[in-house]
């Protein structure tokens, strides 16, 4: 686009400090503004500085929500048979090669503080497997079992996709195709101050971040994957966060339910720890089913009990979903009214004086604005929510320290090892928490269930002893 042109738009919305120290930077460093202003919809940042910023800033609608209607498994009264249609299902449309993988890794990771792709975090007990490679695994297991390697599509960010590509390629793809494995870019938001004002984060460089997880169905479309996966006859994405190593990346069960009930996109469930745990609640609103976070669910709503003294709002989101390839394509192009919207985070954005001097603000000083893949929900057709084991499914790595850190993740990994061991009838030392005594590691490719750990086991004779950095492989 013509400079001139460009600079004036910005200076007629109101935007033009962006240019403020144009003619300071060399013409290199004037290239790359211009580049990265080119990238901004100035209408949709008008737009949402008039919906989330402005005085009228639309509040979150909790009008007639109700608890989401869920699939119970079978242990806590759900219908066995039902989920073994639901297995069989998913298991034939793995066999006939309809399912990939996806991992939305795009994110910031600014909690862990971590210096690096979060998914190149070392995360497994014995041999620090970085996330990459557990999910890398346990991706080659399903393709074993069910005759048909999957495809993974791996959602980057500008920050972060070079250093993703190169840990890959050093890393051999973890034993992947390197043809079955798709990296793109999600899209980029510019930030504002809360008098929405686009921010520069240097004097050359607008403050721009990841436009969210809800950006991936953009992405999927704009990079071409969609049209990969249709080539490929692929119509279902089984899509998890980068942080969870404990995810079933490939789980027939869940595949199986979105399949029989010809559902759009699907989730899984957790029966919330306690009132007040930090996860999105499922709930119903006017015959739709929604997300609602934990921070807009007022206190009161959230404690409130059923007949049976359980919490009412008790269904709780842990960013698992099955997605069908036709309905992202419809939500990306914004066909008819589906389309996500923003939200606001108010952050502390890095940013320059008026001198160009940079400022490190110690409080919110302006708004990121990104989009969240659950508020597809409402539009998608037939949504069906599961229930599954946390044990088995969740155990994100978000804090340096404390909830959801590599230690608490490290723990559960253990445990779920010390659990399969336990049932294929080895013999180990557990505490009241079912943590083992030693430190021990299991392969995804030699077990990535109580199942395949226990065919595997049944294999080795003699058993080997359960001891400190035992590696089963
Ligand atoms: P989080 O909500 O944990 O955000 O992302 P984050 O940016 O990774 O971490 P913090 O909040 O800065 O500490 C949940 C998942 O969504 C992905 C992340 O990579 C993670 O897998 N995500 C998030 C994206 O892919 N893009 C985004 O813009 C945001």
């Amino acid at each position: 686009m013509n400079k001139d042109l460009l600079i004036e738009q910005f200076q007629r919305s109101g935007q033009g400090q962006v240019f403020a120290f144009y003619d300071t930077l060399d013409v290199a460093a004037q290239q790359q503004l211009l580049a990265e202003a080119a990238e901004i919809d100035l209408a949709e940042v008008r737009r949402l500085n008039e919906t989330l910023l402005g005085h009228g800033a639309a509040s979150i609608d909790l009008e007639d929500l109700t608890p989401a209607p869920y699939e119970r498994l079978p242990i806590n009264g759900g219908d066995a048979e039902a989920w073994a249609e639901a297995t069989a299902a998913g298991e034939a449309a793995l066999r006939a090669g309809r399912v990939a993988a996806f991992t939305v890794a795009g994110g910031q990771g600014t909690r862990l503080g971590y210096d690096g792709p979060k998914g190149t975090f070392p995360v497994t007990p014995v041999k620090q497997k970085p996330l990459f490679q557990v999910f890398a695994e346990k991706i080659i297991a399903a393709g074993r079992r069910y005759g048909r390697p999957l495809h993974w599509f791996i959602m980057t960010s500008h920050q972060n996709h070079a250093a993703t590509e190169a840990f890959f390629v050093e890393h051999g793809y973890f034993g992947m195709a390197k043809e079955q494995v798709h990296f793109f870019r999600q899209g980029r938001m510019p930030a504002v101050g809360f008098d929405g004002k686009i921010l520069l984060e240097s004097p050359g460089h607008i403050a721009m971040s990841p436009d969210g997880h809800g950006g991936s169905l953009r992405a999927l479309d704009r990079s071409g994957a969609l049209d990969l996966m249709e080539r490929e006859g692929i119509d279902i994405l089984s899509y998890f966060q980068v942080d969870n190593p404990l995810v079933r990346c490939i789980d027939p069960a869940f595949i199986g339910w979105h399949v029989v009930r010809g559902s759009e996109m699907s989730s899984k469930m957790v029966p919330k720890a306690y009132a007040g745990e930090k996860v999105g609640h499922f709930c119903e609103q006017r015959g739709q089913l929604v997300v609602v976070e934990y921070s807009d669910l007022p206190k009161a709503r959230q404690e409130e009990t059923d007949a049976n003294g359980g919490l009412r709002f008790n269904a709780g989101s842990i960013a698992i979903h099955i997605l069908d390839r036709d309905f992202i394509r419809r939500m990306a192009r914004g066909t008819g009214d589906a389309s996500l919207g923003f939200h606001r985070a108010d952050k502390k954005i890095p940013t320059v004086a008026a001198d160009g001097s940079p400022l490190k603000p110690e409080r919110p000083n302006g708004v990121k604005f990104e989009m969240f893949v659950f508020d597809a929900l409402p539009f998608a057709k037939n949504p069906v929510v599961i229930e599954t084991d946390r044990r088995d499914d969740f155990s994100p790595v978000k804090n340096a320290e404390g909830n959801d850190s590599p230690q608490t993740c490290r723990d559960d990994q253990l445990r779920q090892f010390a659990r399969w061991a336990k049932a294929a009838g080895a013999t180990l030392q557990t505490d009241d928490t079912g943590l083992p005594t030693v430190t021990f590691e299991v392969s995804p490719l030699f077990g990535d269930d109580a199942v395949s750990f226990a065919a595997s086991w049944k294999k080795l004779s003699p058993p080997p002893e359960i001891s400190a950095g035992l590696y089963l492989e």
